[in-house]
């Protein structure tokens, strides 16, 4: 890990010391940032395989569930514990085990001769996820100079929603025109295990770039590098003034005692409260229900009269969206503040799922086969993409903004960490629950519940969240804040 020294050397006079190299800046930050183009890629990427695995390994629907399913369990439990590993052994060797989990996992459900094999190399591939949605945003939170921090950390929103473009066009091309993920090819592998084999890719090369990058400042200071760390706060974070930068963050992580789950006891139902507020960001990220109506989205337009062979290109759409509308929250974050695109987030969802629930509700059929009556049908698709448009813009990347910066940096890995993982466990339930509660209550019922959460996420945001837009993350205010904590419960 001697990239450090160098990067202080390059640096060179010492007026051009404070003065980051932008190319730099982004540079570390694209390379933290490809963890969420594997999540975007390994997430999706089983859409195109599913029929293909069911046939092959002779599954009922609950097996494929699940198979499909696991990977979510395993990024609940890796997010859970990478924060505590960055805390322990750096921001890079995590991000080195990921990309050593996600190459494994790559190829070993690939190659799965057996649907319990696939499971398990599924697992652990969501371990690696897990593990990059973590490291991305607490990384670059901690390199970024603050003012432009959050468009920074956007960056690993909109590498998520390239992954799930990627996969989408990755598995369509190797199912060929006919769409058949089951055909033989080259040296007689399916499609359909090329689908996973060739997440090998993104992975070699996020492991290489993770060799590549500065360790940070953070971690630096924990471990008693302070030399290095300085290097790095002058190198990449602009800070105005390294030494009282390097002095703040010293101050704020009280070097000597190691952080535990002890920090983060507070009087807010035995927690800090902003613990809670992680916790209700994350949860409230899944539960407008982001991802059912990714899941749903080719019956959502059959209903409308598109054909189930046109759901490549309708897919297609409602990824584009999702891709080009994260721009709007690159541009804005830093501009109008975390609080003011969520709340305006929350607003534009609440509307698009009032509309999306109001025509579900004049559906005929159920499951698969529901049609929506003119003018509904057309209303339904304007309000689920009206959703779309308004997650992509906001709460898609800005919930990951906030998990990187509001936790103090004592306890920022393990907050983010437990934040992160109730991210992943409400993806799971929603995504486990959407079909069985659309049976169940039916469509409109479950819209009007998304619709529901939507508002309470305004709530949330406007009551609770607190605005760290421009300050640096060791900012004494936030300091105030824990140790005024620390004081209650100790
Ligand atoms: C969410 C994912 C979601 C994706 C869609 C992410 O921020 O955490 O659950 O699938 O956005 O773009």
């Amino acid at each position: 890990m001697s990239d450090e020294r160098s990067h202080g050397q390059e640096s060179g006079t010492s007026s051009r010391e404070h003065q980051p190299s932008k190319g730099k800046v982004l540079g570390i930050t694209i390379a933290a940032a490809l963890g969420g183009l594997l999540f975007g890629f390994d997430t999706s990427v089983i859409n195109g395989a599913v029929d293909s695995i069911q046939k092959t390994f002779d599954l009922g629907s609950a097996a494929i569930g699940f198979t499909v399913a696991i990977t979510l369990i395993g990024c609940a439990i890796g997010a859970w514990f990478a924060g505590q590993l960055a805390d322990a052994w750096g921001r890079k060797i995590v991000m080195l085990i990921a990309a050593v989990l996600f190459i494994a996992s790559s190829i070993g459900s690939g190659l799965a001769f057996a649907d319990w094999e696939l499971m398990s190399w599924r697992f652990i591939g969501g371990l690696a996820i897990g593990i990059a949605s973590v490291i991305a945003p607490a990384y670059i939170g901690e390199v970024a100079p603050a003012r432009l921090r959050g468009a920074l950390s956007s960056l690993q929103q909109l590498a998520i929603t390239l992954g799930i473009f990627l996969a989408l066009l990755s598995d369509a091309a190797l199912a060929g025109s006919k769409g058949d993920a089951g055909r033989e090819l080259w040296f007689g592998v399916e499609a359909w295990r090329w689908m996973l084999l060739v997440g090998v890719i993104p992975a070699v090369v996020y492991g290489i770039l993770s060799l590549t990058i500065p360790e940070s400042p953070q971690y630096l200071v924990r471990k008693g590098r302070l030399d290095d760390a300085l290097r790095v706060v002058k190198d990449v974070t602009g800070a105005a003034n390294p030494q009282q930068r390097l002095d703040e963050i010293k101050d704020s992580l009280e070097i000597e005692k190691k952080s535990s789950y002890r920090d983060l006891r507070g009087k807010a139902l035995g927690l800090q409260p902003i613990l809670w507020i992680g916790i209700g960001m994350a949860a409230f990220q899944q539960l407008v229900g982001i991802n059912a109506i990714f899941y749903y989205s080719t019956t959502l337009w059959k209903s409308v009269g598109f054909s189930p062979s046109d759901s490549f290109v309708t897919s297609v759409i409602t990824s584009v969206i999702n891709v080009v509308l994260t721009f709007v929250a690159i541009f804005f974050v830093d501009r109008v503040g975390r609080k003011a695109l969520l709340l305006w987030g929350s607003g534009g969802m609440f509307v698009g799922l009032v509309l999306a629930a109001i025509s579900f509700s004049q559906a005929h059929g159920s499951g698969a086969n529901i049609t929506l009556p003119q003018p509904w049908g057309v209303i339904a698709l304007i309000g689920a993409n009206l959703f779309v448009v308004f997650f992509a813009a906001t709460w898609g990347p800005v919930m990951w903004v906030v998990l990187g910066e509001i936790f103090p940096n004592r306890i920022r890995g393990l907050g983010l960490g437990i934040a992160a993982a109730f991210n992943w466990i409400f993806n799971f339930l929603v995504t486990l629950l959407f079909p069985v509660m659309s049976e169940a209550v039916g469509l409109g019922f479950v819209y009007a519940g998304f619709a529901f959460f939507a508002i309470l996420s305004f709530w949330f945001v406007f009551a609770l969240l607190p605005e760290v837009k421009g300050l640096e993350l060791e900012d004494k205010t936030k300091l105030t804040h824990v140790r005024r904590e620390k004081a209650v419960a100790g």
